[in-house]
């Protein structure tokens, strides 16, 4: 939860409003047969969500081959990533924009440590399951982090994405000029090792672009500002309020929890979703640069990364 959203007048929701871990169930069970693939936990903070292991090994059940990953800014991995493994989720990706303890207060605004971010990645690594690490860089905050973290997730061999700087919500003081654009750090990075060289992506709608070092680490680039790719989003997403967004950037969810909590049936659930869906024509990417100033996108902790 950003700052600027907590103080003593922060009306938390009460846990009524909230999706109940048996309706988030509805919810992949109605998508399932609209070919769900992959379910990532994000927030806010997903570690802060009481038993979340349970919701895994809930979602688990459903389907032995869904890919679940999950998003966390990694401070309380080591304490659950045991049982988040033994409930059955896949993989982890952890956000970190900085490897400086300074700088990486400043950017989280906490007392975290550095260190227990990366005690949380060596957690992962130890029991043997996939993690990748997610970095925002932004002109003028971070770019001197670049080299560093290349250097730090290089030798540890795990994946690093650098994602440029969106204007997602209206609090996190975006501008253009903020925005470190994938290639200019991959020049950066150029500048430093050998150059990187373009892979091809893996599957349709993968929103990371690779590139790899010397062709055994590769770093990917999800240029969602120079680059959109909404015409290969195949994206839905949750809130915690049970509403359905088809776009990160979106206004306004559809309020799937009220049809849930009306006892609807899993497949009316499934043809909803799928009208929603099907009607979507939400390309926020592809016109960022037409005159948007009236709009209120939705906060980036409102329906995660
Ligand atoms: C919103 S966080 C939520 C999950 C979790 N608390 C975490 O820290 O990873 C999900 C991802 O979104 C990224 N992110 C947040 N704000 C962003 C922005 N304005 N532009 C691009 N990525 C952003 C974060 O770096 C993180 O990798």
């Amino acid at each position: 939860m950003p700052r600027e959203h907590f103080g003593s007048d922060h009306e938390f929701l009460p846990k009524h409003m909230i999706i109940s871990y048996e309706e988030i169930i509805v919810v992949v069970k109605s998508m399932l047969p609209l070919g769900l693939k992959k379910v990532r936990i994000t927030g806010g903070e997903p570690l802060m969500r009481k038993d979340i292991s349970k919701l895994i090994s809930m979602i688990r059940k459903l389907d032995s081959d869904l890919d679940i990953a999950m998003t966390t800014n990694g401070v309380l991995l080591r304490r659950h990533i045991t049982s988040l493994k033994e409930a059955g989720l896949n993989r982890v990706t952890v956000s970190l924009d900085s490897i400086d303890e300074q700088s990486f207060k400043e950017i989280t605004d906490s007392e975290n440590d550095v260190s227990q971010v990366i005690d949380g990645i060596n957690s992962v690594i130890e029991l043997g399951m996939e993690v990748k690490v997610n970095t925002v860089i932004k002109r003028g905050v971070n770019e001197n982090q670049i080299i560093p973290l290349v250097n730090t997730f290089l030798k540890l061999n795990v994946p690093i994405r650098f994602i440029e700087f969106m204007d997602v919500g209206s609090t996190n003081s975006w501008n253009l000029d903020s925005v470190v654009t994938g290639k200019e750090i991959r020049e950066i990075i150029g500048r430093n090792f050998n150059p990187l060289i373009k892979k091809k992506s893996n599957y349709f709608g993968e929103v990371a672009k690779l590139w790899t070092m010397d062709g055994d680490y590769d770093i990917g680039f999800i240029e969602s500002i120079s680059s959109p790719f909404c015409g290969s989003c195949t994206r839905a997403r949750i809130s915690s309020k049970g509403n359905l967004y088809t776009c990160l950037f979106s206004e306004q969810g559809y309020d799937l929890l009220s049809i849930i909590r009306m006892n609807a049936e899993v497949a009316d659930v499934t043809k909803i979703i799928s009208s929603i869906w099907n009607k979507r024509d939400d390309k926020y990417s592809e016109y960022r640069s037409e005159n948007n100033s009236n709009r209120k996108p939705v906060e980036m902790s409102y329906i995660g990364g």
